[in-house]
């Protein structure tokens, strides 16, 4: 279950509805995702897709989305920091970013247009849907791990286009949900 921040006025939201609720109001869709039949975690690509065939369909339907792939990647992954570096300052993109968290954490920035910044930690079971345009920017959690299926319109849409506000740097990029608290996150950056 996510778990929003609001650093600005300091307002924590753990309840599925009231987050649902917040996160529309920015123009977000908020659900948790059930899978059809248990499937697990470290399941191959096409099972997990296949155990949400229903509601991938569904948003397909809804959003015009064309294709569905897994992104899956953590501490081991080659290239992480660089992949990383990419999309933890502000930025938008030309399409829609849609994720369903099937493992690991996650934590996204929001920075509305009329609003304060917006801290969303997520984790296996949410899904989110970022309209295209909006500001926003990711980090990984302290486990550095985070596996989702996305969701595309167009793959080529999904290139940053970094606002270079440096907004980003005023927010520390720290989850605190779940069992876990990652040690010296005052270090983290
Ligand atoms: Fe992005």
């Amino acid at each position: 279950m996510a778990v929003v921040r609001i650093p600005e006025t300091g307002e924590t939201l753990t309840d599925n509805e009231a987050i649902a609720d917040y996160l529309a109001g920015c123009g977000i869709e908020y659900a948790r995702w059930t899978a059809e039949h248990p499937v697990p975690a470290d399941a191959p690509a096409d099972e997990i897709l296949s155990a949400y065939a229903k509601e991938i369909e569904m948003l397909k339907a809804k959003g015009g989305y064309v294709t569905a792939d897994m992104i899956d990647v953590n501490p081991e992954t080659p290239g992480l920091d660089t992949m990383l570096a990419k999309f933890n300052r502000e930025h938008w993109h030309s399409e829609d970013e849609v994720r369903f968290i099937v493992a690991g954490h996650g934590l996204f920035h929001i920075h509305p247009k009329n609003g304060p910044v917006i801290a969303i930690e997520v984790e296996a079971g949410d899904l989110m849907s970022v309209p295209r345009e909006t500001w926003h920017w990711f980090d990984l959690c302290s486990d550095r791990r985070i596996r989702a299926i996305r969701l595309f319109q167009d793959m080529s849409g999904w290139t940053p286009f970094y606002t270079e506000s440096d907004t980003e740097k005023k927010f520390a990029p720290v989850c605190f949900g779940g069992a876990y608290l990652p040690v010296g996150a005052g270090t983290i950056s």
